[in-house]
């Protein structure tokens, strides 16, 4: 079967989608994107992802390329044209094509919009044999807005290419100060000795992700002790787990840093415990609301 993409208005086969070559993405990575996940054919979080996505296109002073129910109209039939059940969507907004000049134009633009969508194999719930995964640190030498979900994403590109060459899962990225902010492309998470999760607050200095937002939030409603703070990598090496959040990873445990042990080398019992919490609320749609937060119709 075909992959078929949604590009400005037209479903079209993936490998012909295109956009004009002074698409301000293309030209600036003048864009945002989200990136949402598919659980038996249900999106996860479907609402604050597009929430974020509002933020992210507020904050560039990008319209919407459509209603919000349009746009929620259009996933569901690209989902549908791809045969997904299990898997994800992308979706990209510029903010349109222009004459390349770097101040946004004069004349009122319309937004490009572009979303594709694949198959991925499932995760199981139950992982027994799961081994965990190794992360470095990097420096975190990306712009300072990173809580923008931009397309900009050479620097985060590069550090993930640095994790692979040394042969691991991710990259967590250390701010001037000595401090983890997140992974190339996924939240960074400890355990403490005394049982405290600790992720970095929500200080512009993180992408907001929203498996982020559905484990502080799973943790509230299940009696864990969460403390949202600023933490260093001697912290998370002396730390008894470590794991990673985001949409296509879920959860996965970090055992190792720098190619040093976290707490037994393996993964805990937290992880496991938050897999499972979170595997039971995507049956449901995902642990997050429902409903926008904003529900004001943008065009
Ligand atoms: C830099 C960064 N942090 C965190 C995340 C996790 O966000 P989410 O849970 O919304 O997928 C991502 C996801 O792409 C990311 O790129």
């Amino acid at each position: 079967m075909s992959r078929i993409a949604y590009v400005n208005g037209q479903y079209v086969l993936h490998g012909e989608g295109a956009v004009h070559i002074e698409d301000r993405g293309y030209q600036f990575a003048d864009g945002i994107y989200e990136v949402i996940s598919i659980d038996k054919g249900r999106f996860i979080d479907e609402e604050a992802h597009l929430d974020r996505l509002d933020r992210s296109l507020d904050e560039l002073r990008i319209a919407w390329p459509m209603s919000r129910r349009a746009m929620k109209l259009v996933m569901r039939q690209v989902v549908k044209r791809n045969l997904v059940r299990d898997g994800l969507i992308y979706l990209q907004i510029t903010r349109g094509v222009a004459p390349r000049e770097h101040g946004f134009p004069k004349k009122r633009m319309q937004p490009s919009l572009v979303m594709t969508a694949k198959t991925l194999k499932p995760a199981p719930k139950d992982q027994p044999n799961d081994t965990g995964v190794a992360v470095i640190s990097t420096p975190d030498i990306r712009w300072s807005r990173p809580d923008i979900k931009s397309v900009a994403l050479l620097p985060n590109v590069l550090c993930k290419e640095k994790a692979h060459a040394a042969g691991a899962f991710e990259a967590w990225l250390v701010d001037g100060e000595g401090f983890v902010t997140e992974g190339s492309s996924t939240n960074a998470w400890i355990v403490t000795k005394d049982n405290q999760v600790v992720t970095r607050d929500f200080d512009k200095h993180i992408l907001n992700g929203i498996t982020r937002q559905a484990f502080v939030k799973l943790m509230a409603e299940n009696g864990f002790t969460l403390v949202q703070r600023k933490f260093t990598v001697a912290e998370a090496l002396a730390a008894k787990e470590a794991f990673v959040t985001s949409s296509t990873a879920r959860i996965k445990a970090v055992v190792s840093i720098d190619g040093q042990p976290v707490g037994n080398g393996h993964p805990g019992e937290t992880v496991a415990r938050l897999r499972a919490l979170y595997w039971d609320a995507v049956e449901d749609g995902g642990p997050l609301p429902k409903t926008p937060t904003d529900i004001r119709e943008k065009h």
